[in-house]
């Protein structure tokens, strides 16, 4: 592992170690019932299934589809994240949900053992996302499916670059969200064509957005700053901030595409 590579490593488990008592908090979008609701419902399933749920935290996704598959196994790289999610689990009643810790880069599964793979809201933590997409496809079954979900970047390059710099000012484990096309061509490119290319926006509280990863006060004001003079006609963030009941809010755009590993 390079040291870049390995500082990235420290700045994940620093970040969800850190995150994980807050990370399933009502209020959240991760938890939100509408979008997960709005997930499952883009997604196939059956009893049969036994899928694999990649960086997944707690497992918010991984737990809502416990109800609709055989076995789910959750796999994440920051343990205080895994044993938040298998008590949520265990105080459920859940038996079918399998937590385990290991890295997407190096998953510990044989080739195409899983009917579904799915990865929400960790590819722009990947240091190198090539290498988990590609860990996710060799697990996958032939015939099998693939879902992909995340915060996508705007395509313009240079609000992108804004976008992604104010991201990684309130998270430096943040590396960078891929646009829209560089999702499509990252399926494309090893041989799948996407069957669904969904997007919808996500409304975020701006306060708890930041609350969420304890953000420095600077960072907090630098990027109050750069959404209340995006307000008042300033440089674009990407953030399409707005205000509601006198708060500060914005929006993330979310991606959801589902392809079919070939036959
Ligand atoms: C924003 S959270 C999303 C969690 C979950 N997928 C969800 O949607 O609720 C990102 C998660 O990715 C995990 N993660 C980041 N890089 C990882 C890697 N290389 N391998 C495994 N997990 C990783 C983190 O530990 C964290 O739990």
């Amino acid at each position: 592992m390079t040291n870049s590579r390995k500082k990235h490593q420290e700045k994940i488990l620093s970040q969800f170690t850190s995150q994980a008592k807050r990370f399933d908090q009502k209020g959240y979008s991760l938890s939100n019932k509408e979008y997960l609701a709005w997930t499952l419902e883009n997604i196939p399933l059956n009893k049969d299934m036994v899928v694999l749920d990649a960086a997944a935290g707690t497992g918010i996704l991984a737990r809502k589809l416990a109800g609709a598959v055989r076995k789910v196994y959750a796999l994440d790289a920051t343990a205080s994240m895994l044993a938040a999610g298998e008590k949520l689990a265990g105080e459920a009643g859940l038996e079918n949900v399998i937590f385990k810790q290991g890295l997407a880069e190096a998953l510990p599964y044989p080739d195409q053992k899983f009917d579904l793979v799915t990865c929400r809201l960790a590819f722009h933590h990947f240091y190198d996302y090539k290498t988990p997409f590609l860990e996710m496809l060799r697990v996958t079954k032939k015939g099998g499916f693939l879902v992909v979900m995340d915060l996508i970047s705007p395509a313009a390059e240079k609000i992108a670059a804004r976008y992604n710099e104010l991201e990684t000012l309130r998270d430096d484990s943040h590396i960078y969200a891929l646009t829209e096309k560089e999702f499509i061509d990252l399926f494309e490119n090893h041989g799948l064509q996407p069957a669904k290319v969904l997007n919808r926006d996500v409304e975020m509280v701006t306060e708890d957005w930041l609350n969420l990863t304890k953000a420095s006060k600077s960072a907090r004001e630098t990027i109050f700053r750069a959404l209340e003079g995006e307000l008042k006609n300033g440089e674009k963030t990407g953030m399409r901030p707005f205000k509601k009941e006198g708060a500060l809010h914005f929006l993330h755009r979310w991606i959801l595409v589902l392809a079919q590993k070939p036959a």
